[in-house]
């Protein structure tokens, strides 16, 4: 069953093949910090790339930014957090691990890991990661490590308007690393203390609110699926009022199938003018939309699409782990879509002591990379080497064999149905830029 230890499998792939690596290892490892290796950044990359693509690019209501991660402190004022971002933690004092106060809930008040009784009383924890500005002694400044990268869209708001002049409704995507204090932080890469953000804030006339937030949450579950999530291991689950932050009047998650459960993938909240109200209090700046037709300024709604970069890596990594018997061995291979793979071409000689053969694969690997993401390689067995292509999720394995020489003709092997086409050397490349364009 490939639903049994997943998890554990998905890490040690991650690591033996160069995905995700646990950071600062050497020295016995960072807990729940980790870093992303030349297949891993890859992956990464082409998730950002997809999703700045699908919400930027290809529309024509949205601007991308890039914001600092340090900001004035007054921003977190105004968005709450320096009041409400803490959670409640007790200690038990036994095994002293931590806890969120609400895990005891329904464990008759006994610690989760090695149920004795002699639980702490609940103690408030900062979420927000401090850091200093200003290197002399008693004249350094207290800033935050951005704990989302939504405010520095709020604060850009006029910037905005006033450099593109858009038309209502509009909206402001960036990408970015965000830090958080997280009392349990595990699962990998799912919940970490700096993890990476995708958000967009959608402004829009009051009255529209609902038919965006709905809108939105289903552009956002089409995207997964689009990038190849089994549609089975997606859903859609709306917040109670209990559960909703402070700034929102509905939120929705998407959520995934993780090995651990289903859980929070990307969350679509209507923020109302929550934000742009408040900075205005705090900045006497107005950020308001000046209405043409109507001669009136007013605050719009926010619709946030906020989804995590690390999260949807892990999704889409699970999602494409396949397993299945070939000749009586395990293949184990990674079935991620065509944007999403990390390498699309891996160039293969058949035998690596015959110089002519070693020579022309190379010099085809140095062609194909002007093209597409290609790695060469000849360090192994040609079986073993492509178990290490199927296990990255490379689309082609275009392999170079003695008779390649003679009729300058190679194999191109498809990763998923393991169907080999004989292609002339000439036509390699049109060859595979249709198939990677239809699929
Ligand atoms: N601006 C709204 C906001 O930050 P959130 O639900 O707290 O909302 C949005 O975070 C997304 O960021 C989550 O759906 C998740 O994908 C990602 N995320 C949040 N905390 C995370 C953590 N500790 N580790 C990894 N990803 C996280």
């Amino acid at each position: 069953m490939i639903k049994d230890n997943l998890m554990d499998k998905i890490v040690s792939l991650s690591k033996r093949r160069g995905f995700i690596f646990q950071n600062s290892d050497i020295y016995g490892g960072l807990a729940n910090t980790w870093d992303y290796g030349p297949y891993g950044v890859e992956l990464k990359n082409n998730v950002k790339q997809a999703w700045w693509g699908a919400v930027v690019h290809r529309r024509s209501d949205m601007f991308g930014m890039d914001a600092a991660i340090l900001m004035h402190s007054r921003v977190w004022e105004a968005s709450g957090h320096l009041s409400s971002f803490s959670d409640l933690f007790v200690e038990c004092k036994d095994c002293k691990k931590r806890f969120k106060a609400d895990v005891l809930a329904g464990k008759n008040n006994k610690c989760p890991q090695c149920g004795s009784a002699l639980i702490s009383k609940p103690r408030r924890f900062d979420l927000m990661l401090k850091t200093s500005l200003g290197a002399a002694e008693g004249s350094s400044e207290d800033v935050y490590l951005r704990p989302e990268t939504a405010q520095g869209m709020f604060v850009n708001f006029l910037n905005i308007l006033d450099s593109r002049h858009p038309r209502l409704p509009f909206g402001i995507a960036q990408i970015g690393k965000a830090f958080r204090n997280e009392i349990t932080a595990g699962n990998f890469i799912f919940r970490t203390r700096e993890f990476e953000q995708m958000e967009i804030e959608y402004f829009i006339r009051p009255e529209n609110a609902d038919k965006f937030y709905k809108q939105w949450i289903q552009q956002r579950f089409n995207w997964y699926i689009n990038l190849g999530i089994r549609k089975e291991n997606l859903r859609k689950k709306a917040h109670s009022k209990e559960e909703l932050a402070h700034y929102a009047k509905a939120c929705t998650d998407i959520e995934y199938n993780f090995p651990f459960g289903w859980s929070e993938l990307e969350g679509i909240a209507n923020r109302t003018d929550f934000d742009l109200r408040r900075h205005s209090e705090l900045s006497g700046r107005k950020l308001q939309f000046f209405d043409a037709r109507t001669k009136k300024r007013f605050y719009p709604y926010i619709i946030e699409p906020s989804g995590g970069v690390d999260r949807s890596v892990l999704a889409f990594l699970v999602d494409a782990y396949r397993e299945e018997e070939v000749k009586g061995r395990k293949r184990v291979f990674l079935s991620l879509d065509k944007r999403l793979a990390p390498t699309k071409v891996a160039v293969l000689p058949l035998l690596k002591n015959r110089p002519r053969l070693t020579k022309l694969a190379r010099e085809i690997a140095t062609d194909l990379k002007k093209s597409f993401v290609t790695v060469y390689d000849d360090t192994a067995a040609i079986g073993k080497l492509y178990r290490r292509q199927d296990e990255v999720g490379t689309l082609y394995c275009v392999t170079i064999d003695v008779q390649s020489l003679e009729d300058r003709q190679v194999t191109v092997r498809h990763r998923d149905s393991m169907k080999q086409d004989r292609v002339g050397v000439d036509r390699l490349k049109q060859y595979l830029r249709e198939k990677l364009v239809s699929g």
